[in-house]
């Protein structure tokens, strides 16, 4: 995703960002109008008639704030407001938290609004970054929603007490849920961010104290609400996630490690019907979760592309080596319908995961980590078969070549892992002359033009591989194969070797 940054925005794709920036401020202008109304269902006439400049600055402000949110994607992540969709979905997500808030401030408490929701959902769905400048623009639009559409007509202060709650407990949830991973630990992120949320309801209310008329009983209240405002962040944050997941098809860490999960339907299928291309998955799952954390990308991201970057091969199992017991397939067939079969795993898996409905980013490993590479072993036998007249475009992968790290990463590790599966010295200098010709032979085909990896980068990835690598391979200590008969004694003894 961060490879695609670079590329220029489009003037199609700037147009349809606009119009949805233009609906989603007529939603948002809908809505204020609907505020109005509510708070004051006998005499929003004559609001409109008396305020009608107020209510135009407050077009204008909201009409600002949306554009500072366009414009900070416009230079900062072009290729995500590439798609229009996602622009509409960065402005839905703002409405709903809007809209939550306003309903929770009105009909219960001020302290009561889920100010830390939008920033959770924000993080999750698009990045702790994004979610910043999210949290911050919500929390202005929410200052000039209530501002301007009296939303606190009886007590004008609690416009800058929901300013203050939203910046400083939506900012503070950016920071304590950045390393959630389960839909669990979300939860207790919202009991920790109470703390904030009750220091500063406490602070807000300690300063109008009337220490003539002391009750102790709204501030208490106040106290509760404000705890209970930032759980229901958290809860809410929780039930409306799995929403966008779907409908905007977006990953989130509770997706992937769902994904990943040992009951993810085709997981299952890939280990009943495939159990080698299975285990070879999960190595290659481990193996790029580490590189990517060694070169700071989204590792849960790597792991599940990874255990389904072959899920191509479920189509004809039987093909590839690693799920044969003996009998090859390929010895019956000529070496061109043999590469034919062996190349379209990648265009299959997919086919098979975008029909599944799987993320578009784990359907794009699963085509790209082969890029355009040739298949080897059947270009040489058909070049021995027609005395060396084999076209090499007729064996090799169709690409595309891989277009992010993550695939890059999943390309090195993937076949490192099979060059390596069947060497006997496994010692690191070994393994680091196979990963770095794995590497190298990569560099000289062009197979990471696509991709902004650096030089730095796959040396990391290199050094990664060559620890994991004889670390997963390792030599075990020989031991002594001792049968026993049901007397518990020993009947023969005899000297086994590595296994
Ligand atoms: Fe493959
Ligand atoms: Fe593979």
């Amino acid at each position: 995703m961060k490879d695609r940054a670079a590329k220029g925005i489009g003037k199609v794709n700037l147009a349809v960002g606009l119009v949805m920036l233009v609906i989603s401020y007529l939603i948002i202008i809908a809505s204020m109008v609907m505020m109005i109304v509510i708070n004051d269902p006998h005499g929003w006439q004559q609001y409109f008639h008396e305020s009608a400049f107020r209510f135009l600055s407050a077009c204008i402000c909201v009409m600002l704030l949306f554009a500072i949110l366009f414009y900070y994607y416009y230079f900062e992540d072009k290729a995500f407001i590439a798609k229009g969709k996602n622009v509409f979905l960065i402005y839905l997500v703002l409405i709903i938290a809007v809209l939550v808030c306003y309903f929770f401030g009105r009909f219960v408490s001020i302290y009561l609004r889920p100010v830390a929701m939008l920033a959770l959902i924000g993080l999750f769905l698009f990045g702790r970054r994004q979610a910043i400048i999210l949290n911050f623009v919500f929390s202005l639009l929410m200052f000039v929603i209530d501002t301007f559409t009296n939303n606190f007509d009886s007590s004008p202060n609690s416009v800058y007490i929901s300013l203050m709650l939203s910046f400083a407990c939506g900012t503070f949830a950016v920071f304590v849920a950045a390393n959630v991973k389960t839909r669990w630990e979300l939860l207790l992120t919202g009991v920790f961010l109470g703390i904030p949320g009750l220091a500063i309801v406490l602070l807000l209310e300690l300063s109008e104290l009337d220490f003539a008329h002391f009750d102790w009983i709204p501030y208490v209240a106040s106290a509760g609400y404000g705890i209970l405002g930032c759980v229901l962040s958290a809860m809410l944050a929780l039930c409306i996630l799995p929403v966008f997941e779907m409908a905007f098809n977006r990953l989130t860490v509770f997706r992937l490690r769902e994904l990943t999960s040992a009951n993810a339907p085709l997981l299952q299928r890939l280990r009943s019907e495939a159990p080698g291309t299975f285990n070879h998955s999960l190595i290659v799952a481990q193996l790029a979760e580490t590189c990517a954390i060694a070169i700071s990308e989204n590792a849960e991201l790597a792991r599940a592309a990874a255990y389904y970057h072959d899920v191509g091969k479920l189509k004809q199992p039987e093909c590839f080596t690693e799920n044969q017991t003996g009998y090859n397939v390929h010895d019956e067939l000529t070496p061109e319908l043999s590469a034919d079969i062996i190349r379209s795993h990648a265009q299959d898996g997919y086919d098979l995961l975008i029909a599944n409905h799987l993320p578009k980013e784990i359907a794009d490993v699963a085509r790209e980590h082969h890029g355009t590479l040739p298949i080897k072993f059947f270009y040489d036998k058909a070049n021995r078969l027609s005395g060396g007249d084999a076209n090499i475009r007729n064996y090799s992968y169709l690409g595309p070549k891989p277009t992010t790290k993550v695939a890059a990463i999943i390309m090195i590790a993937d076949a490192s892992e099979a060059a390596t599966r069947a060497i006997k010295d496994r010692s690191p200098v070994t393994v680091e002359r196979i990963v770095r010709s794995v590497i190298e032979e990569r560099m000289d085909l062009d197979q990471f033009s696509d991709c902004n990896i650096t030089m730095r980068e796959l040396t990391i990835i290199k050094q990664t591989l060559v620890d994991s690598l004889t670390g997963v391979h390792h030599h075990r200590i020989k031991y002594p194969a001792i049968r026993f008969n049901r007397a518990h004694q020993a009947v023969k003894e005899e000297s086994k070797g590595d296994e």
